[in-house]
């Protein structure tokens, strides 16, 4: 058994915010009740039609992407993901993101009167919308009164999910713990760019796109070392986890808990691997 901030686990391996969907069709494909946690896609308070086409395309080790927070939106899930993830025996932490402060602090209090829903990750490091998201999560000052204000309105263990491009990740952790922050989850994507250089046009539509998969693994296993001598929370490990020894690794950095990404997306089994192959070196 793992407890982050009061979030009771099976194991320490969840999959990652924007990988897994509401896991409908994942659990068609593995067992769900094995997984450690899963995390949601953001969820915002109205439906968002996410950013035009092209807004994926794969770079080496790994991808960019620019999906710009496609959701149906709090009613929906409330009404129909959130209840068919209740038949299974996994938490469900609920990923949120807005353009306001108060968007923020609307959804999160509205998830709080829902038993099923065990824990919020507050996404302040989207790098694919106009308002909102990233421009939360690399100033201090806006770190820390978007957390102190959904602080105030739930009681659920809130987990902040930083942003790898900044010049000093340590400044926003200690403003996210300093605002109440029960857990923090690093890194989310990298900001980067791809250009076709047949069309000599942007592979992506919105230019620019957050960089996921093994290319990131390094920056991220550095980010969690550097935040974890400086916080006392627990830290989720996220970035380029492919197998049981990346996962262990972030361990070793310093993580309690890791999240699978990008590697949903090229094996769905990685999750189950990871968790059965972590038993090995958890007993050493
Ligand atoms: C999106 C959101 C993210 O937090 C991220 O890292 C990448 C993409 C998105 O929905 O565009």
């Amino acid at each position: 058994m793992v407890d982050i901030a009061g979030i009771k686990m099976k194991n320490p391996v969840m999959v990652a915010s924007g990988t897994f969907g509401y896991g409908e069709e994942y659990s068609e494909l593995i067992d769900l009740n094995k997984l450690g946690a899963i995390v949601t896609k953001s969820i915002t308070l109205n439906p968002r039609p996410g950013n035009p086409p092209p807004r994926i395309c794969e770079t080496p080790a790994g991808m960019l992407n620019s999906i710009g927070l496609q959701n149906d939106g709090l009613k929906v899930f409330i009404e129909k993901q959130l209840p068919f993830l209740s038949k299974f025996d996994v938490p469900v932490i609920v990923n949120v993101a807005g353009e306001t402060i108060d968007e923020y602090v609307e959804v999160s209090r509205t998830l709080s009167r829902e038993p099923m829903v065990k824990g919020i990750e507050l996404n302040i490091s989207c790098p694919n919308v106009k308002k909102g998201g990233m421009a939360f999560g690399i100033d201090p000052k806006a770190t820390k009164e978007l957390i102190e204000e959904v602080r105030a309105s739930t009681k659920l263990p809130l987990i902040a999910k930083l942003s790898p491009n900044v010049t000093d990740i340590t400044v926003i952790a200690k403003a996210a713990v300093s605002a109440g922050a029960d857990a923090l989850s690093l890194i989310n994507t990298v900001l980067g760019m791809a250009i076709d250089i047949k069309t000599k046009k942007p592979k992506l539509a919105t230019v620019t796109g957050g960089l996921s998969g093994p290319a990131i693994k390094p920056i991220a296993i550095r980010m969690v070392w550097q935040v974890a001598q400086v916080v006392k929370v627990p830290i989720i490990g996220i970035g380029g986890i492919m197998n049981a020894e990346d996962a262990y690794e972030f361990l070793l950095a310093g993580a309690s808990a890791v999240q699978i990404g990008t590697a949903n997306f090229v094996d769905v089994e990685t999750p189950i691997k990871i968790i059965e192959g972590l038993n090995k070196y958890m007993a050493t």
